[in-house]
């Protein structure tokens, strides 16, 4: 007989962008379900222990990695991101963009999930799980860019560096996924959709999500998901 009961339950979640969102809801369902669950954020996360971190700067991803130092990590969920002033509405105009939010949205989409990734190597080695999860966007995908530059730029950039990650970190044994959602049931995106912002549309309910995360994390160490596309179906 096979053991198909062996999955291994986490307790050390790190979750980046805690606080609203996509992130928010992760971590509410999540903090009753682990032991030790840390939501980085610039303002206060209603679950987990919350650390105060701007992701964008380099102090705050070391502040933000300080609780695992020399401990275990089995999970990090790299939920958060920002985006440019308008964007995803007419009044987005690439030439309005300073340079000031095309450094900030890089930084915080792109370049923070890979230095969390690198400072946290010796904690997942220490985790029998080693899961990683980053937040891309349909947006991020070949040929489906949306007009946001420096967003879509991020999310097709954090493709390309979770694969390098991948074979970098072979020997590791951490496993890399990109998940790359349409419109997500955020508060945000249900009041776009209210105000005619957005097109009338059904967007992505959070449990989806939650379901795509929780498979993701309950695979056992030898195998992980590259990618995974979230489309909506209407
Ligand atoms: N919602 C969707 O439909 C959708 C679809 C596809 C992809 N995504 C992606 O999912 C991610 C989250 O989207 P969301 O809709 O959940 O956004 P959201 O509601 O605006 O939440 C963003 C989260 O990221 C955190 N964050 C932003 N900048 C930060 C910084 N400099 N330092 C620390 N934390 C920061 C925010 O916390 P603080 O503001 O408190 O710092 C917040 O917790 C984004 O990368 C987005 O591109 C979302």
């Amino acid at each position: 007989m096979h053991e198909f009961n062996s999955r291994v339950a986490i307790e050390q979640m790190l979750i980046v962008g805690g606080s609203r969102g996509i992130g928010l809801a992760v971590a509410e369902y999540y903090h009753t379900r682990v032991k030790n669950l840390v939501c980085v954020s610039r303002t206060r996360s209603k679950f987990g222990r919350w650390i105060e971190a701007d992701v964008a700067d380099n102090r705050g991803i070391d502040r933000a990695c300080e609780p695992f130092a020399n401990q275990p990590l089995d999970a990090l969920l790299y939920l958060g991101g920002t985006w440019e002033k308008n964007a995803f509405t007419s009044d987005y105009a690439f030439a309005n963009s300073s340079d000031d939010e095309i450094d900030r949205v890089i930084a915080v989409n792109l370049i923070a999930p890979i230095k969390f990734t690198r400072r946290l190597i010796p904690s997942l080695q220490k985790s029998p799980i080693r899961k990683v999860i980053f937040i891309g966007s349909l947006s991020g995908l070949e040929n489906q860019a949306s007009r946001e530059v420096a967003n879509t730029a991020s999310k097709f950039g954090l493709r390309g560096a979770a694969q390098a990650l991948q074979i970098e970190l072979k020997q590791t044994g951490i496993g890399l996924t990109v998940i790359n959602p349409g419109n997500v049931a955020t508060p945000e995106v249900l009041d776009d959709i209210a105000t005619g912002t957005f097109s009338e549309q059904v967007p992505i309910p959070l449990s989806d999500l939650i379901a795509v995360i929780d498979c993701t994390l309950s695979l056992s160490p030898a195998s992980y998901l590259p990618e995974i596309n979230l489309a909506q179906i209407q």
